[in-house]
């Protein structure tokens, strides 16, 4: 079955009808070009550009050429927020060699990227930007030389399969107490290096989304909803603490649903498969809020294992298991149902790349109905980076720009040395990068 990016109104209707899926829809997108608060923050509109790793930095983990060349394009096209990628706290927890990474060596790297980017938003769109550090450790999929180095929460059949790895590469309860101290010191860095905010990064099944699933694991950090929630709450709370609340937003990109079944999944239960159940989703977002979050980024899903999930694709490693538009609507509805907790926090939603052409129109629907707060767009930041812009001016979005959900831009990723971007519409730069890494042409 071959699926395609949508494109208009009757597109969409012919596809929900298709897919058995409903979306709320605004002919009128003015709501995306409205201000809102976000902590102590006026946020010039609604739309979020996620965060997009580049693998691109320096093996310092400094931004190198073509990150500066993407947060610059990020910058021009006019966002709200712009999320800043995972950017790893510890070295052992960077997820591949050239990943971005916060120490004393490349703070003054992080200061320039971050006022350039400010200052590019300022002279092409009259504003300053919000710009959020995502702070994160890889956990299991560590690869700071380059080779798998996983540093695992407990052991997963769904993802080691026949290899399961070493019990030796589990880490201590001691060692998650450093990794919940290295995140609030990546936040206190952020602050200096003039981020906005700070994100304690609980999502996609890196380390702290783990362990939210870790119900079989023993000690402070696994078993009940408590422990398991343990280092997210805490490092969220203590990240309050040390950073300046009249200056610095702290908030979070949690997967509030992960896609697989208990018990090695979160907001699943015990005997119903992969069936969603976002309570404690919804517990652990109240929590975060009473220990100082300012605003919640939802996800779902892992790009590794069930990425139909985590990104609704049209062309990908496999075909999927349902009409891209029913995971979009799982995330969207999911998203809703755990901001409705949560009023008065600002929530950002994802997943929406593959709505393409009306997604403006739909996540403006979303909002106008008391849904989340912010349009978070992903792979469609790398096609279209002035899709921000286009929305902000109440333009439709051109169709001839829009990301076709290809999946080449992970392919690249996937590949020893890969840097991501978009090889359809980024073509110059990143068609040649395709066939190196990909294709292996030079
Ligand atoms: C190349 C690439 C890099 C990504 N890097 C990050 C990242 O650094 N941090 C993160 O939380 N998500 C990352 N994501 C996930 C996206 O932010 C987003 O959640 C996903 O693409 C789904 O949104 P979309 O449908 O708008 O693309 C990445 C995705 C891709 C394809």
């Amino acid at each position: 079955m071959a699926y395609q990016v949508i494109q208009d109104r009757d597109m969409l209707l012919k596809a929900c009808e298709e897919s058995g899926t409903r979306f709320p829809y605004s002919d009128d997108i003015s709501v995306l070009a409205t201000p809102i608060k976000v902590g102590s923050k006026t946020v010039n509109n609604r739309i979020v550009y996620q965060a997009m790793e580049g693998c691109d930095g320096t093996y310092d983990g400094a931004p190198d050429t073509l990150t500066k060349r993407r947060y610059l394009r990020f910058a021009r096209g006019g966002a709200g927020i712009i999320w800043f990628e995972a950017t790893a706290v510890l070295g052992e927890g960077r997820a591949n060699p050239r990943q971005m990474y916060l120490t004393p060596k490349t703070q003054d790297d992080f200061k320039r990227i971050v006022a350039d980017i400010k200052e590019e938003c300022m002279r092409a769109n009259g504003f300053e930007p919000i710009v959020i550090c995502q702070l994160t450790h890889s956990g299991r999929y560590s690869k700071p030389e380059g080779t798998p180095a996983p540093l695992i929460a407990y052991n997963n059949p769904i993802f080691e399969k026949d290899n399961p790895i070493d019990p030796s590469r589990i880490v201590s309860d001691e060692y998650l107490d450093r990794v919940c101290e290295a995140l609030v010191q990546g936040a206190i860095d952020a602050e200096k290096c003039g981020f906005d905010g700070g994100d304690i990064k609980s999502c996609h099944r890196y380390l702290l989304s783990e362990i939210l699933s870790a119900y079989n694991r023993e000690g402070r950090y696994g078993g009940s909803f408590e422990n398991r929630t343990r280092l997210l709450t805490t490092a969220v709370k203590e990240a309050r603490l040390a950073t300046n609340k009249n200056n610095f937003i702290i908030t979070s990109r949690l997967n509030i649903y992960d896609g697989f079944e208990y018990p090695y999944g979160f907001g699943v239960n015990e005997g119903e498969g992969i069936t969603p159940d976002l309570s404690e989703a919804k517990r652990l977002a109240k929590i975060l809020v009473s220990n100082g979050l300012d605003l919640l980024d939802c996800t779902m899903g892992n790009p590794y294992f069930n990425p139909h999930v985590n990104r609704p694709y049209a062309k990908g490693t496999y075909e999927p298991p349902e009409h891209p538009l029913f995971g979009v609507q799982r995330m969207l509805d999911g998203i809703s149902e755990v901001a409705q907790e949560i009023k008065g926090t600002p929530v950002i939603c994802s997943g929406i790349s593959f709505l393409g052409g009306v997604s403006a129109n739909v996540c403006s629907g979303y909002i106008n109905n008391g849904g989340f707060d912010f349009a978070g767009y992903g792979r469609e930041t790398l096609a279209y980076p002035d899709c921000a812009s286009a929305i902000t001016s109440g333009a439709n979005l051109d169709p001839k720009k829009l990301c076709i959900c290809c999946g080449k831009c992970t392919e690249i990723m996937r590949c020893k040395g890969g840097t991501p971007g978009c090889v359809i519409r980024d073509t110059e730069v990143y068609m040649p990068l395709y066939k190196k890494f990909v294709l292996g042409k030079e």
